[in-house]
């Protein structure tokens, strides 16, 4: 396994590199949900490339950038025994170096959701994505469904840019209890790590009522509410039953759906979804 930090030395790294290799990009701290996609990508491409970068502009002001988890030793050592061929981890100023001023924006499924609670996080997103395309060349690229809007979002970005890459989406990792993988639960400690289950639990009430015949988006809404209030600890920003592919609040679901929410626990952010097939 190979580490690069530099343009030129990834350009040299990936000349050597024929067909099909597949992306897989990280911020790091990496976790079960990470490795997934990882394994994913190797049992599909002959090569397989990781990124990591904490992107800067992906951040609000208020967000937790300085605070984000880094152990880049760790990482590589979680990564290598996984045949991965080639990691990148560039520095802020070999991706935004001084005098940066190009942008890349998708524009209504960014609006909701997400979008609503952090404005310019997407277009940050999408243009790291769209420099990470470029640069590495990936026949396929492997997203988690755990973020499932950002999922949405390169779909469409990718199709409107003409990018000759596959994107593709592989399933959300959970821990024992049932609350999803991700970097920031190591802030989650005692009674707030308790009561991060409570996602889960009212994704899954929404989805037993789904399953049972209702197909009122309200009603699957109002119980995703119920169980969350249930919960006093927990802050509720959104909760949304929303079409798969536009992210547009439905009324009555017929197609592809996704069950989505984001809630405060302490100062923590959490997202989680159930897609309903
Ligand atoms: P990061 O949060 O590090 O996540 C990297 C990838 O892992 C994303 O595609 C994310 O959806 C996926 N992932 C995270 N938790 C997961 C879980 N529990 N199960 C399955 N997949 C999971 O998402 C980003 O980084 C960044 O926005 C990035 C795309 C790298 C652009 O900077």
């Amino acid at each position: 396994m190979k580490t690069v930090i530099s343009l030129s030395d990834l350009r040299t790294a990936r000349l050597s590199l024929a067909e099909t290799v597949g992306l897989v990009p990280t911020m790091g701290y990496l976790h079960e949900g990470h490795l997934s996609l990882i394994r994913r990508a190797k049992a599909e491409c002959e090569h397989v490339v990781v990124s990591i970068f904490v992107n800067p502009t992906q951040f609000g002001a208020n967000e937790d950038l300085s605070k984000y988890p880094r152990d880049l030793e760790r990482d590589l050592s979680l990564i290598a025994p996984l045949g991965v061929e080639l990691v990148w981890t560039p520095t802020s100023e070999i991706m935004y170096p001084k005098g940066y001023q190009t942008w890349v924006e998708v524009d209504t499924v960014t609006r909701p959701l997400e979008g609503s609670m952090r404005p310019t996080h997407f277009k940050g997103v999408t243009t790291v994505v769209a420099k990470l395309f470029n640069a590495i060349q990936p026949h396929k690229a492997y997203f988690g469904q755990k973020d499932a809007q950002q999922a949405a979002v390169i779909r469409q970005m990718t199709r409107d840019l003409n990018f000759p890459v596959d994107v593709i989406v592989c399933p959300t990792v959970r821990e024992a209890d049932g609350l999803a993988m991700s970097s920031r639960n190591k802030y989650l400690e005692g009674a707030d790590r308790q009561a991060a289950t409570v996602l889960f639990l009212a994704l899954n009430a929404a989805k037993k009522a789904y399953e049972g015949g209702e197909r009122d988006a309200e009603a699957l809404r109002r119980k995703m509410k119920e169980v969350l209030e249930s919960e006093p600890r927990v802050q509720m920003q959104y909760v949304s039953c929303a079409d798969y592919d536009t992210l547009e609040e439905l009324d009555v679901v017929k197609g592809k759906a996704l069950l989505s929410m984001a809630v405060m626990l302490g100062k923590t952010r959490l997202i989680d979804n159930f897609v309903l097939e």
